[in-house]
């Protein structure tokens, strides 16, 4: 198929990491589509693209964290693209260096494994029935390195929040062998600040 034909959907296409996936995709041709709760943040994201690239970038606002606002966007979605044939889910945060475990709470907590995994899970219930039955379709997860190690001292919730995105990712692959889509992950083992996304990718 070609890449005119796809359109790419990009769960967090407006943060740091995501930003550069969709300038990377809409500079190779293709549709790439943005959901963000924010509107500021889509019009920051417009600003950074190619302007020659511009009409082939689809943005809504809504919340994919939740399963209501995920399915109410998803619908919107659908009317205004038609169909989707790429997923990309780069939700999350990226940095948390809060301190020791012991002097955090639990709400914290929560909120870390909102940002990271919950949207990831949520979404990805809400949107993958859009790709799971096509061999030329593809659902890629980004994750990162502080998954597996505690990168810094004070930085044990990162670790926590991306060791399990990092298992929701295997648990995918385990339980979804046969799958006509194509599951990827794409693990960054760095650190990646707004314009070295656009490197990383490019
Ligand atoms: N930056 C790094 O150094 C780095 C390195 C390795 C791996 N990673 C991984 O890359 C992913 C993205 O990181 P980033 O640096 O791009 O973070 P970011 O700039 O904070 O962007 C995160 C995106 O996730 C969305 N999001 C967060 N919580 C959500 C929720 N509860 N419901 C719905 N959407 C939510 C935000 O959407 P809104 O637009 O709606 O706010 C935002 O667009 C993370 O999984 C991170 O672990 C990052």
């Amino acid at each position: 198929m070609p890449n005119s034909d796809r359109v790419v959907l990009v769960l967090g296409g407006a943060g740091t990491v995501g930003s550069g996936i969709v300038k990377a995709f809409l500079d190779r041709g293709f549709k790439v589509a943005v959901i963000s709760r924010e509107s500021k943040r889509l019009e920051k994201l417009k600003s950074f693209i190619s302007p020659s690239s511009r009409q082939n970038l689809v943005t809504l606002v809504g919340n994919v964290g939740s399963e209501e606002g995920a399915e109410e966007v998803k619908q919107a979605l659908l009317k205004a693209v038609g169909k989707v044939t790429d997923v990309v889910s780069s939700l999350g945060f990226s940095w948390w260096q809060g301190g020791l475990p012991h002097t955090q709470t639990v709400k914290e907590l929560h909120w870390v494994l909102e940002t990271l995994i919950l949207s990831t899970f949520v979404s990805w219930k809400t949107f993958f029935p859009l790709v799971k039955d096509d061999p030329s379709c593809t659902y890629t997860f980004m994750t990162g390195g502080a998954g597996e190690k505690l990168l810094m001292p004070g930085t044990g919730f990162l670790t926590v929040g991306a060791a399990s995105a990092l298992a929701f990712c295997q648990v995918l692959r385990e339980e979804y062998p046969d799958i006509p889509c194509k599951l990827n992950q794409v693990k960054i083992n760095t650190g990646v600040a707004p314009q070295t996304a656009w490197v990383l990718v490019s």
